[in-house]
């Protein structure tokens, strides 16, 4: 077993900087070297969501999150250690990404599947976001395989090198608060190359999983907020004043449908039924150019699925670490020892 690891590890070292040695990520590139990894990622994904739909919305802030600071790297999974102090404890991070155990899981079954250390992290959030999206689970009651999450699929581009060191500071300033106004997040959408239709079909992701109480209260007691005031009032009976109580981390979906990758999100903005601050800012009933959009993928849940494997794609394209740069991470919450 040692040998096989130590063989692989040193065959995997020779060929992948080969096979990257344009700097740039493509679909097939562990086709060759660990042709059981993409497999073997969906399988666990399904299953899990399958059981627990929001682990798949989880996935996908975990992806996001990465790609914000520093690039898709991988640094949103490493741990404080005594010598770095890593992305988790930031604020838009703190007690509320998810789903480390999982790819802790993944990437260990990955290391035993490919014979060594060959699927980067980085990577691994990649493909867990998309297979999320369009994780299918067994229903017991129609008694045949059906949509759980029910997104469109899409290539995603491999390649990707693990960092070997994380930054709070960029979590801190690169990942828009939910108290943001809309210039705000275009311009932090800017700064990666990503347009405002981008920033409309990426916030659809928010057609899945949940938000906490402390997040929503600027926006349901906010006297001159554009809430529409029934909306406000059912979230109220939820979300009780004063902040810091025990209520802070109650949840409530993104959606009316937190396990349905549909245009939820979008008919509910054009409701005023936003649940964060930075969700209505898409919609304000302006006929603004972002309006139209929003308008656009509330009508048409096809254009929408189809634009949000799109706009993932050009997310997962941040900054990658490839060839010689960055290292396959053994352990996605530590750097390799040297
Ligand atoms: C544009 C600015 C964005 C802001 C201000 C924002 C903010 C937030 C906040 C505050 C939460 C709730 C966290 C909590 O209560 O613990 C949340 C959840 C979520 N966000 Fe975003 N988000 C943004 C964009 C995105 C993007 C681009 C994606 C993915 C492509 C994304 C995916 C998600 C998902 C899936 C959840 C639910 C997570 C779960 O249930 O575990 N968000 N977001
Ligand atoms: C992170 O969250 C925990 C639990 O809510 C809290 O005790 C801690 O102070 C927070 N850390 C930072 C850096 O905000
Ligand atoms: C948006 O927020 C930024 C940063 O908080 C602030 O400087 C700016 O004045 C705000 N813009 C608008 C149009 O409200
Ligand atoms: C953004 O695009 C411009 C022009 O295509 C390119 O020069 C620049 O390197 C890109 N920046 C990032 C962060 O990808
Ligand atoms: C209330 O909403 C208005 C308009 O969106 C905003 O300018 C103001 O900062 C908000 N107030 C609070 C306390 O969040």
């Amino acid at each position: 077993m040692l040998f096989w690891t130590l063989y692989f590890t040193l065959i995997t070292a020779i060929i992948l900087p080969v096979t990257q040695a344009h700097g740039k990520l493509t679909p097939d590139y562990y086709n060759d070297v660990c042709p059981q990894a993409l497999p073997t990622i969906r399988v666990m994904v399904e299953t899990v969501v399958g059981i627990q739909p929001r682990m798949g919305a989880s996935l996908v802030r975990l992806h996001f999150h990465d790609c914000f600071a520093k690039g898709c790297d991988g640094s949103v999974l490493l741990d404080d250690s005594p010598t770095m102090v890593g992305e988790k404890t930031a604020a838009p991070n703190n007690n509320s990404l998810r789903g480390f155990e999982l790819v802790d899981e993944i990437k260990a079954t990955l290391n035993v599947a490919c014979f060594g250390n060959v699927v980067s992290c980085a990577d691994i959030l990649a493909i867990a976001a998309r297979d999320s999206v369009v994780a299918r689970t067994f229903d017991e009651h129609l008694g045949r395989l059906h949509l759980q999450l029910g997104g469109s699929s899409y290539e995603v581009l491999l390649g990707r090198q693990d960092s070997t060191c994380a930054s709070k500071a960029e979590a801190n300033s690169n990942i828009p608060s939910p108290f943001s106004n809309l210039t705000d997040m275009l311009s932090k959408f800017q700064a990666h190359n990503l347009s405002a239709e981008d920033l409309v079909l990426l916030s659809g992701a928010h057609t899945l999983g949940f938000a906490k109480c402390k997040t929503l209260r600027n926006r349901i007691y906010n006297e001159t907020s554009t809430i529409d005031p029934d909306f406000a009032r059912s979230l109220k009976a939820k979300c009780h004043r004063p902040a810091g109580g025990s209520d802070d981390e109650e949840l409530s979906p993104l959606d009316e449908t937190p396990a349905a990758f549909d245009a939820g999100y979008y008919q509910m903005l054009t409701q005023r039924k936003g649940m964060l601050h930075t969700d209505q800012e898409l919609f304000k009933g302006d006929g603004s150019e972002i309006d139209r959009l929003v308008k656009r993928y509330a009508e048409d849940a096809g254009a929408f699925k189809e634009g949000f494997g799109a706009a993932m794609v050009r997310l997962g394209s941040i900054k990658p670490l490839t060839g010689r740069e960055g290292e396959v991470r053994e352990n996605c919450r530590v750097v390799n020892r040297r």
